[in-house]
């Protein structure tokens, strides 16, 4: 399975931090913050990656990560020339995806844990047919992120940032579609903030009853805000990736 990872955007809700560095090259924990989902997709057995990132930072990401090899993994890039919202950054990647079901994993996320049986399970999913699965975590503050409708256990739609939640679930950062997501996000239009919406790429598939979820036990962080990034901070403080230690296998 390949892997995209998202790091575009503004990084506007942590200024002045990102005025000359991109988000994703903050510290989190040990680390710098977007080698936790370059790991996480690792350890699922995902090492071809596609990274998507804006134009004004992709001199220091390539920097800092070059070809991947560094951190086992094999590294592509797409600039987003403009931040026009995460579908839009996924639609970049539809060339290197190809025909394959794949994992999407949004750049400011940090996991306390592995998803790789998540990984296996969209598998097992696609082998019978179209889908999509989201990986879900219990909140105390879920109006901050896309909440997910239950009925009779399943998912029939994703709210973003409600401010009437209807379950305490967020839907975190990490998607996993087949391939017809291109033809979805080729219908979105750009919501009230000016975005096309991830939520409303994974509301086609739960529409058709095709959206599956796997639900996390141990801590995650969205890093996105100052809050967040202070949380994720601490949640990672003694998170050291074995694969590559500290000095990254050098
Ligand atoms: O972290 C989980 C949440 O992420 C979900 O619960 C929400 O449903 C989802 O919309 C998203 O919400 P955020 O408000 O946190 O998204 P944010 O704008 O912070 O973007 C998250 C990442 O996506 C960011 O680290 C980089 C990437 N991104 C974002 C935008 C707007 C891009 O690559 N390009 C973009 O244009």
């Amino acid at each position: 399975m390949k892997g995209v990872i998202l790091a575009g955007g503004t990084g506007s809700r942590l200024y002045p931090l990102t005025r000359v560095t991109n988000k994703h090259l903050l510290p989190v924990g040990r680390y710098p913050m977007i080698y936790h989902p370059i790991m996480r997709l690792r350890r699922a057995g995902v090492t071809e990656i596609v990274l998507v990132t804006s134009p004004e930072h992709m001199g220091d990401v390539v920097n800092l990560l070059g070809s991947g090899s560094r951190l086992g993994v094999d590294l592509t890039y797409r600039v987003q020339d403009e931040p026009g919202g995460i579908a839009q950054a996924l639609a970049l990647c539809e060339t290197f995806v190809g025909d394959d079901p794949f994992v999407v994993v949004l750049g400011d996320n940090v996991l306390g844990e592995d998803f790789d049986k998540d990984v296996i399970a969209f598998r097992e999913q696609t082998a019978k047919g179209p889908g999509a699965r989201v990986l879900l975590k219990e909140v105390r503050d879920p109006e901050r992120y896309g909440v997910p409708e239950f009925e009779n256990g399943r998912i029939v739609r994703v709210i973003e940032k409600p401010s009437d939640p209807p379950s305490s679930f967020s839907v975190i950062g990490i998607y996993f579609y087949d391939s017809s997501v291109f033809e979805h996000i080729r219908t979105l239009t750009p919501s009230q903030r000016g975005e096309l919406e991830i939520t409303d790429v994974s509301n086609a598939y739960a529409d058709r009853g095709l959206l599956t979820h796997g639900t996390l036990t141990n801590w995650w962080g969205d890093a996105g805000t100052f809050e967040g990034l202070e949380e994720a901070n601490s949640l990672a403080r003694d998170l050291i990736y074995e694969e590559i230690g500290l000095g990254e296998g050098t």
